[in-house]
């Protein structure tokens, strides 16, 4: 099949996993393509957001017009396979675990505007979102994350022993959970976690999986890509200075508000989990200036330092 698909033919010499339902295929004329197995793409056969339709044609427009996605060559409909350029072996995610290059989180927001941008300006693409991407299905998610995020809010005031503090909080997040609520989403990626995006050394970054479109807000998705959560392996004082180049890297301070505010259901949806390894901490680094969120910085100081635990402030300020 590949050697119909890339440009000379050559033959497949050696095929290596590297990822779930992923190949690397080194080829005769000692070049490497990527073949990927769209598990579920037979479900969508024939539909306007056929996964590996949409991932072909998506990757090749905003390749043509600029962005950096991985070069498409061809799709096998039979075998639901998709062969594309190989981008390094070297995610964001990987990077985190390591020293952080300098402007490498700016460069990844850059990318990622550049992308929705393309998609904005482009026609057609607002009928290619997948199933769950359409505005009802993101009002619908983001309606279900205001119990979530109170929900981590409460486990959290219990540990710190301070639920007194629990209903002027409740009453600010869910003020701000209307706010972001109200701001107009843009269509773009809709799986937005740090292996999706490669960051070859020395090379420009590059995002994958544009095969499932669908409508929700720049700064949830510049946060998530960014945010590593293999809590351990990356420490505190990285993830604070990831989020200080994220903040930095907005387009605007209206953004860095409406990141802020992201940053703080983010870490709260986690606590819902186990608030102990949310990294709450980080929520005292100030993202924007904006007023109810400075005043909900200061409340959870405040809180945090109820209990017999460490208090969080000392955590960031140290
Ligand atoms: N073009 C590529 N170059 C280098 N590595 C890649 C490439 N495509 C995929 N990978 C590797 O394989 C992993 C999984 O690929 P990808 O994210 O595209 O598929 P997926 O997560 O299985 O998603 P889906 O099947 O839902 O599209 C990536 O995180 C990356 O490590
Ligand atoms: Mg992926």
């Amino acid at each position: 099949m590949t050697s119909s698909i890339v440009p000379g033919r050559p033959d497949v010499r050696e095929l290596s996993s590297i990822a779930l339902d992923v190949w690397l295929l080194r080829l005769s004329d000692g070049s490497r393509v990527v073949a990927k197995h769209q598990f579920f793409g037979l479900l969508t056969r024939g539909k306007n957001f056929d996964l590996l339709q949409v991932e072909f044609e998506v990757n090749r427009a905003l390749r043509q017009a600029g962005c950096h996605v991985p070069v498409p060559f061809g799709i096998d409909p039979e075998g639901q396979f998709i062969f594309m350029e190989y981008l390094g072996d070297r995610t964001f995610l990987d990077v985190c675990f390591g020293q952080m290059p300098l402007g490498c989180v700016s460069r990844v927001i850059a990318e990622l505007l550049l992308i929705e941008e393309t998609l904005a300006t482009q026609p057609n693409w607002q009928n290619r979102v997948v199933l769950g991407g359409h505005h009802e299905d993101l009002t619908d998610r983001w309606r279900a994350v205001e119990e979530v995020a109170l929900e981590g809010l409460g486990k959290t005031l219990r540990i710190w022993d301070a639920m007194s503090c629990f209903d002027r909080l409740a009453t600010s997040l869910r003020t701000l959970h209307g706010l972001l609520a109200a701001r107009p989403a843009t269509l773009g990626t809709t799986d937005y976690q740090p292996r999706n995006v490669m960051c070859p050394a020395g090379q420009r970054i590059a995002f994958l999986e544009l095969g499932k479109l669908g409508w929700d807000w720049t700064e949830r998705r510049a946060l998530q890509y960014t945010s590593p959560l293999d809590c351990a392996r990356v420490s505190l004082t990285s993830k604070q200075s990831i989020l200080g180049e994220l903040g930095a890297a907005m387009p605007s301070s209206e953004s860095r508000c409406a990141l802020d505010m992201h940053h703080l259901f983010f870490r709260l949806i986690l606590a819902a989990r186990d608030p102990i390894s949310a990294d709450l901490e980080l929520l005292q680094f100030p993202l924007s200036d904006e007023p109810t969120m400075m005043t909900i910085r200061r409340h959870l100081r405040e809180a945090s330092g109820r209990g017999t635990h460490p208090t969080f402030g000392d955590l960031i300020d140290g």
